[in-house]
Formats: C-alpha cells, structure tokens, sequence
C-alpha cells in the first residue's frame, strides 16, 4: 500500500477500507507518512467526506492510538459531557458539580482553549493553587471517594487525533463533519464513560453556524458513539450569542460560582439542568427528565451543588475560600467600558468577536504555545433582546495590556447590532438528537 493510492481513491470519492485509513493514519504518527501527504488526504476528506463505515472506523483506530482509561473500578453508570465549543461556555464548571451532588460520578478529561472558543482546563486554573494534572490513581480515588474529578486529558490521550488536528488547524480542514466528529467522539471513547452527553453549538460563535449542518455532526457524532456501545445523546444549543455575561477565565469562574449560589444567568443555569438531566437518565440516577430537572434545581437550592464544587477545589489542592470571596480569583482591577452608541434593543450580537475581542485582551490563545493571561476578559451587561440608551455601557472590558485594548473594544463594539425593533427570543435548546 502508498499513501499516494490512498490518496487517490478518497479524491475519486472511493470508501476506504478501515486497513487504508488505519495505514494513512498510523503511518501519519509514527512518522512514515509525510505531512504533505497526510494534509492532501485531509483535504481530499474534506471535498469528499467519509460514509458512516468510514468515520466509525477512523474514530476507533483514533482512540486506540494511545491510552484508554478504564473507569470500570468506579460503580455505576458513568456519563461524560462534551461541547463542540463556544463563548463563554462555563458549563462544566456548574453541571459537573450538579451532577456529581445529586449522585452520578464524574471523571471528567476536558480540554484547553483555542483561538476565539474558551477551555474548561484555563479556567479552572484561574482558582489559586488548582492542578489539573493528577496522576491517574489520584483522579480514580477522587471520583471513588468524593464522586468528582475534574482534570487536562493526559498527553497519550488519542494521540492521533493530537497530530491530525494540529496539520487540520493549518491546511483549512477543521470544519468537516466526519472530521469534527471521529476527533470529539477519538477522545471521548479513549476516556471511558458508558454514556456520552454532547452539547453542539450552533451559531455565530460555534463550528457549526446554522441548524441545518449542526443536526448532521450531531447525528456523525451519536451515530458513532452508539456503534461502539455507549449511550450517546446530543443536544443542539444557540450559540448565537455568548453563555452567560462573562468571556474570559477568572470571570467565568466567578459567573459559575455564582450559579452554583443560585444567582446566576438564566442561560446558564437552564443548559446546565437540560445537559445534566440528560446525564442523570443516562446515568439511571433519574427515571425521566423532568425528574432529573428537578433533582438539579434542588442541588442548587439545597446548596448541595456549591459545597461539591468547593470539595473539588479542595482535593484538587485548589484555595476552596473562593467560593465566599470571589477577589480571590484576581480578576484585573483595570477596567474600561463600551458605550452604546444609539438607543434601541441588542438585535443580535456575534458570538465570535466576542470571543476575539476576549482573545485580544490575552484571554485566549492564537496558537497552541501562546500563555494567557487569566484574569482579564469581557462581562456583558447587554445582551440580545435588552433595551439600551445612547451612552449606556454595553459591556465592560477587564484588561491588563493596553496594547490591544482598543481594537479589542472596536471588535467588541463591532459583535452589537442594535436597532429600534425587539428581536424575536431564542430558543436556548434547538433539538435533541438520539
Ligand atoms: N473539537 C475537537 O476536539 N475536534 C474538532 O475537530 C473540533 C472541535
């Protein structure tokens, strides 16, 4: 066989057998197959794409690439949660201890921020003292002993899909649906979990900008998961605008607190209880939905969910006093604010300036290498569908350099559309795909 011939019959929209794509794949990591060679077998994927059969089996030649975590020591139903990535998206932090408060265990593997979307893995680092890297007897006695576990995925997690990606992020052969969904669901399988919660995004600040396309990387996505035997469910949620009022670390971490408190954004809240509730049945901690609903206002009003939060800072070596005094957190005490610059309502915003204008003021990473600075970000105080006045303050920038702080407003500025009319309200959750 040559990667050539594989090559070839892919850009002549010919199925590939798995021992072909195991070859082009395998070869790529151990070094035999060039990266011009494996960049033209990307794009020819990309303008031809894959069938079912293919992707299942690129998936799994992925996540046995490297290591593969054995959960099964740990009793019950083990459930992960993934999002395809957003703005603002702070949800593990507030739906990993919900669930973990109302009895499912949670080992969660999660992952650094790039380019305009945000990582659950940066933003716990924002909490003084927090590792994120543990040893794996560690992560297995946290969740065994204390039903949570929250860490970076390990080096040797699908290390073919590490490699592949990197060559993706340079070619123009990111946003493929086949491609998008054996990288996700490579990870997800290597991390062991019987049951699989998938929040994809849709919209301004996602991958996947409208419903249409979304649908069918959730259907790759559930498809593949349940041919290889876990439960796999896939929510499609707006992405439209950012979640929550805050982009940016430190201020994600304070907005999570504060909803684990019960006083958070109602955005947030409401996808934390839908994603966990589909997490709890999954889970068979709950028989049906609206149970699983209940049970995780209740963590939070019960004050259940908060003090698992504060026990994961606590075993992960965190300064747990964050929770009752949120300066802890360091959040830049320089701040500048973006006025309105009409009167009207917020029609729309756009989701990834947003994130850019976050990324400028050293939120995020333009490449992998790139080390941010964690205290600085954006809060929103004008979101879609508020009234605003001339001169009112649409968001305030929380900044230490001011090198880029201006072009960080005037993207930010650029995210607002404002107009005299009401917009119509979002749906938080599009669908559900199973
Ligand atoms: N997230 C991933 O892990 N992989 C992709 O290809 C896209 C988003």
């Amino acid at each position: 066989m040559r990667p050539y011939d594989v090559i070839l019959k892919k850009r002549n929209g010919i199925e590939l057998s798995k021992e072909e794509i195991e070859f082009m794949v395998m070869g790529f990591v151990n070094g035999e197959v060039p990266d011009y060679q494996m960049a033209a077998f990307l794009m020819a994927v990309y303008f031809r794409h894959m069938s079912e059969t293919e992707r299942y089996n690129l998936t799994e030649i992925m996540a046995r690439s490297g290591d593969t975590i054995d959960l099964s020591p740990i009793p019950g139903v083990k459930v992960d949660k993934h999002s395809t990535g957003g703005v603002g998206d702070k949800t593990t932090l507030v739906l990993a201890p919900m669930v973990s408060a109302c009895g499912l265990p949670v080992a969660k593997m999660s992952g650094r921020g790039l380019g305009h979307t945000g990582g659950t893995i940066d933003k716990l680092e924002a909490i003084p003292g927090f590792r994120t890297a543990l040893s794996e007897e560690e992560f297995m006695k946290n969740v065994k002993e204390h039903g949570i576990a929250v860490v970076g995925q390990t080096a040797n997690l699908a290390p073919a899909d590490k490699k592949i990606y990197a060559l993706r992020d340079v070619t123009a052969t990111i946003d493929e649906i086949s491609l998008i969904a054996s990288s996700i669901m490579s990870k997800k399988l290597a991390a062991g979990a019987d049951g699989i919660v998938l929040d994809v995004k849709v919209g301004s600040g996602a991958f996947m900008k409208d419903i249409a396309s979304a649908t069918d990387l959730a259907r790759a996505m559930v498809d593949i998961g349940k041919r290889h035997g876990r439960e796999t469910v896939a929510l499609l949620t707006n992405m439209d605008r950012p979640l929550g009022r805050t982009v940016g670390n430190a201020l994600e971490v304070k907005e999570a607190i504060e909803t684990l408190k019960g006083n958070g954004p109602e955005d947030l809240e409401e996808l934390c209880v839908e994603l966990g509730a589909q997490m709890l049945k999954i889970g068979k901690i709950a028989e049906t939905l609206d149970d699983a609903r209940k049970m995780l206002k209740d963590s939070i009003k019960s004050g259940k969910a908060v003090e698992k939060f504060r026990e994961l800072v606590e075993i992960q070596g965190g300064n747990s006093n964050v929770v009752d005094d949120l300066s802890l957190l360091g959040i830049s005490s320089k701040t500048y604010e973006v006025k309105s610059p009409g009167d009207g309502y917020v029609y729309s915003m756009n989701a990834e300036r947003v994130g850019i204008a976050s990324m400028l003021l050293g939120a995020g990473r333009t490449k992998k290498e790139d080390k941010i600075d964690l205290s600085v970000g954006v809060e929103l105080l004008k979101k879609t569908g508020d009234e605003v006045k001339k001169g009112e303050t649409l968001c305030v920038l929380y900044y230490n350099d001011e090198k880029n702080l201006l072009s960080s407003a005037d993207t930010i500025l650029n995210a607002y559309e404002i107009k005299n009319t009401k917009p119509k309200e979002e749906k938080l959750v599009h669908g559900v795909v199973q």
